[in-house]
C-alpha cells in the first residue's frame, strides 16, 4: 500500500557505475538533502517495497540498489537461478519517488583483483552463518561497499532477515560508519507466509506446507503468552509443527537473545524465535520477536 504522502513518479533514473552514483549523491548532499538507501537483490515484492516506502517517507533523496551479490551465495546455493527481472523491478518502483536505482554489474562491484572481505565475527557465526558459511562475510562486504558509495544518512533493512540486521548493526558500530540503520517489520501474505523472492519456487503443495513456518512462530507466541518460560519446550513445539509436514527439512529453530543471538534456557523479554527450513528444494527463513508483554 502506498501512503498518501508518497508522490507518484513514473521512471526512476537507473545508473550502473559507482562513479555516477557518487556524483549524483554528492549533488544531493550539496543541496542539503537527507539521503536514504534501500539495498536489495531485486525480484522486488511488497516486503522490499515497504523499505522503499519508509525510505521515501523519511528521506529527501532516495536510492534503491539492485545487485544479486555473488559473494553471499554458497557454491551449492541458488545464485544462478535467483530471479532477475529488472523491467518488473522498475515497474514495481515506479509509484515511489525513488531518485536513483543503482544496478551495477558484478565487475563494477568486484573488479578483477578485488580481495577484501569484511568478517563481523561472533553474531555472524551461528544460525544463518553456520548453515551458510561465508554468507555474512559476503553480505557485510557488499553492504559496506554500498554504504561507502552512497554515504546515506539512513539505510533500510527488513526484519525478515533478522540476523542480517544484527550483523549490519555490529559492523556499523565497530567501523564507526556514520549511518542510521532502520529495520522495517516483516511483510506477510494474508495467511502468514513471509514474503520472499524464493516463494516463487514453491509448488502449490509446498506453498501450503510452508505455512508451518509462520504457524510455528504463532504457536511459540501463544505458548509464551500462556506462561511457558522454558525455551527448550518452545523450540520443541515449533520443531514439531515444522516436522509434521512431509516435505520440510528443518535446518534450525533458534530461541535466542535478540541482541547476542545466543541460545536461551529461559525466555527473555523479548525473545527471538528464528528458523530456517527447506520446503522441498527451497530454503526459507522466518522469525518473530515474542514476549514483548508483561506476563
Ligand atoms: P534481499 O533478499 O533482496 O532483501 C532486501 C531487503 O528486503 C532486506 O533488508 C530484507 O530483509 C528485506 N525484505 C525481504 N523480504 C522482506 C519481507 N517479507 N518483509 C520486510 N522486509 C523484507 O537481503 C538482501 O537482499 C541482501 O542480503 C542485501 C542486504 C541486499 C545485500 O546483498
Amino acid at each position: 500500500m502506498i501512503g498518501s504522502n508518497v508522490q507518484i513518479q513514473s521512471c526512476p533514473q537507473v545508473i550502473a557505475t559507482c562513479d555516477s552514483l557518487r556524483a549524483e549523491i554528492q549533488t544531493a548532499r550539496r543541496e542539503g538533502k537527507r539521503i536514504g538507501l534501500a539495498p536489495t537483490m531485486g525480484a522486488l515484492h511488497a516486503g522490499h517495497l515497504s523499505l522503499v516506502q519508509a525510505c521515501c517517507q523519511e528521506c529527501e533523496f532516495n536510492v534503491v540498489t539492485i545487485f544479486v551479490n555473488p559473494t553471499q551465495f554458497g557454491p551449492s546455493e541458488d545464485f544462478d537461478r535467483y530471479p532477475r527481472d529488472l523491467e518488473a523491478d522498475l515497474a514495481a518502483l515506479s509509484p515511489y519517488p525513488v531518485d536513483l536505482v543503482f544496478v551495477p554489474s558484478t565487475d563494477e562491484i568486484y573488479p578483477s583483483g578485488f580481495s577484501t572481505a569484511v568478517e563481523v565475527g561472533r553474531v555472524a557465526d551461528p544460525w544463518e552463518g553456520a548453515s551458510r558459511p561465508g554468507h555474512f562475510s559476503g553480505v557485510a562486504t557488499v553492504v559496506l561497499k554500498l554504504l561507502n558509495m552512497a554515504s546515506p544518512d539512513v539505510a533500510y533493512f527488513g526484519q525478515k532477515d533478522y540476523q542480517q540486521t544484527v550483523v549490519v548493526r555490529q559492523m556499523v558500530r565497530d567501523l564507526n560508519l556514520p549511518v542510521e540503520i532502520r529495520v522495517c517489520p516483516t511483510v506477510r501474505e494474508s495467511d502468514g507466509l513471509a514474503l520472499s523472492s524464493r516463494n516463487a519456487f514453491l509448488s502449490p503443495d509446498e506453498r501450503r506446507q510452508a505455512l508451518a513456518l509462520s504457524q510455528g512462530l504463532k504457536l511459540a507466541e501463544e505458548l509464551a503468552r500462556s506462561g511457558e518460560q522454558d525455551a527448550g519446550s518452545i523450540r520443541q513445539a515449533v520443531m514439531d509443527r515444522l516436522t509434521c509436514e512431509p516435505d520440510i527439512q528443518v535446518e534450525y529453530v533458534a530461541v535466542v537473545d535478540p541482541q547476542t543471538l545466543e541460545e536461551l534456557n529461559e525466555l527473555s523479554n523479548p525473545t527471538l524465535v528464528a528458523m530456517a527450513a527447506f520446503v522441498g528444494p527451497t530454503r526459507l527463513i522466518d522469525n518473530q520477536l515474542i514476549g514483548e508483554y508483561v506476563i
